[in-house]
């Protein structure tokens, strides 16, 4: 499928489906998911099979989207899948909280060699064995939940779509802003409402403060032998895989790619450009460039004229100022989107008044502009918006993503996902082109044919 139809099939995805699907879902689940205790976990709809699960690396993301299975009705896990003793004995004590017994695997030809009724298989490991997890679960007539980056090469990338295409299970990617409502209201406000106008520029950026690398408690090292059967040469390595370039795209990969697909996706086009700079002068003990700044060129359209948008995009791992926010500035105003709902605000331009729905909300100070905040806009917005921005005050933002995946599942329909392999490989190919082009010192210019898999 061409990255066009991908994309028209991606926003085909019925709104209104997505939202009654996933607002059903939570309104079933959160309430009853609070404490951790057997008799909270919530229960399946009354009749239908819960879906077997099991889950392959349960480190910092492995954990939260198991925490956040917990919450959603009709999900058994079956099998826990990591190399390391500790992240394996982490997500077995959580799950027998829940009274979720399972089989405990370093190997995950074993796990699914052994687990023959799992449905779905969540994939949280480290970025370079993402494509070997995805593709041996596929096999194995499994659907995958996989963690971005989809992987740290295209070529593994491309593997893992054709992989997904031909077994016809069905295959999310973790770009979980995709399923987040504030982030699909703020794409209806800017095509619907107009409340931007002609977009020209977006910003986006990930600040982080300086960080010491991770450790591990002693009585957990890995024992030589096995650290190699997986690939990995010392503890360090293993526990620091971001920063090695065997195992990572790097930071521009790592955050990048959550949010140059926030640009894409609200541009509705790839980038035909890019120029890099970025510097490793920071960490002695590391290979990735900690600092990176890039600008995209998008071909855009607006009412049947087309132009251009650049993107500026930062990924900071040495301040963390401002954190991480996604900005779309048009002639008419600017949105601000993030995943933390304190940075999603609206500012009209200069001498525009607010629109007629808008009027009511009161107005906030946000970098010493008069700003609206998008939660309290949506809730004025409609009835559906204010279901869903009442749901995201306790609803986590992996949950949505996650139960968009498992309603594709249970309908056997991917169509319903937000985003398929083929939604995310352009994203992969705009992120995984940085650092060609940051080495090359030159614009790296894209072909059409460059975000077909
Ligand atoms: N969507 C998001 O917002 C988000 C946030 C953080 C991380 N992630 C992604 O989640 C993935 C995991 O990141 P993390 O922060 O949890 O890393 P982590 O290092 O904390 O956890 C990785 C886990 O995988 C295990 N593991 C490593 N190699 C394995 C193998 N061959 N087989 C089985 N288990 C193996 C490790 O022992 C560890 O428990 C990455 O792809 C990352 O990009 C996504």
């Amino acid at each position: 499928m061409d990255p066009h139809e991908a994309r028209l099939r991606t926003r085909a995805i019925s709104r209104r489906h997505f939202l009654r699907s996933a607002v059903g879902a939570a309104g079933a689940g959160w309430m009853m998911a609070r404490s951790a205790r057997a008799q909270d976990a919530p229960a399946a709809t009354p009749g239908a099979d819960p879906l077997h699960v099991a889950i392959i690396g349960t480190g910092v993301q492995g954990r939260v989207l198991l925490k956040d299975c917990l919450k959603i009705p009709g999900l058994r896990f079956k099998a826990v899948c990591d190399i390391w003793a500790y992240s394996q004995r982490y997500a077995r004590n959580t799950l027998k909280k829940y009274d979720q017994l399972v089989s405990v695997y370093e190997d995950y030809r074993e796990m699914l060699e052994k687990e023959t009724d799992l449905d779905a298989v969540i994939v949280a490991t480290p970025d370079f064995v993402h494509a070997e997890h995805a593709l041996a679960c596929l096999q194995a007539g499994k659907h995958v939940y996989c963690e971005k980056e989809m992987a740290h090469t295209l070529q593994n990338a491309a593997s893992m779509v054709a992989a997904a295409r031909n077994s016809g299970k069905i295959m999310q990617i973790g770009h979980q802003r995709r399923s987040n409502p504030v982030y699909r209201y703020a794409l209806e406000m800017i095509d619907k409402d107009n409340v931007c106008g002609r977009i020209t520029n977006c910003y986006g950026q990930w600040n982080r403060t300086a960080q010491a690398k991770l450790t591990w408690p002693p009585q957990y090292i890995i024992a030589p032998d096995v650290l190699k059967k997986y690939g990995y040469d010392t503890m360090d390595r293993f526990r620091n895989w971001r920063w090695f370039r065997d195992f990572s795209a790097g930071p521009i990969a790592d955050l990048g790619s959550h949010q140059i697909d926030i640009f894409s996706w609200f541009l509705h086009a790839d980038p035909a450009s890019l120029v890099a700079v970025g510097g490793h002068d920071y960490y002695p003990d590391r290979e990735w460039y900690e600092d990176v700044m890039t600008v995209y060129e998008y071909p855009y359209k607006r009412d049947g004229k087309s132009s251009a948008v650049r993107a500026f995009y930062q990924v900071l791992n040495t301040n963390g100022f401002g954190h991480y926010y996604e900005r779309f500035h048009g002639d008419q105003g600017t949105l601000t989107i993030s995943e933390d709902p304190r940075k999603c605000y609206y500012v009209p331009e200069a001498g525009r008044e607010l629109p007629e729905w808008m009027a009511g909300v009161e107005p906030a100070e946000r970098d010493g502009y008069q700003a609206v905040l998008l939660p309290k806009v949506l809730a004025n917005k409609s009835a559906e918006a204010a279901a869903a921005m009442g749901l995201c005050e306790t609803k986590s933002i992996h949950q949505w993503h996650l139960e968009n995946f498992f309603d594709a599942v249970r309908a056997g329909d991917k169509r319903r996902l937000t985003c398929p392999p083929e939604a995310a490989y352009p994203t992969a190919v705009a992120v995984l082109s940085v650092i060609p082009a940051l080495e090359a010192g030159e614009k790296h210019r894209f072909k059409p044919e460059d975000y077909q898999a």
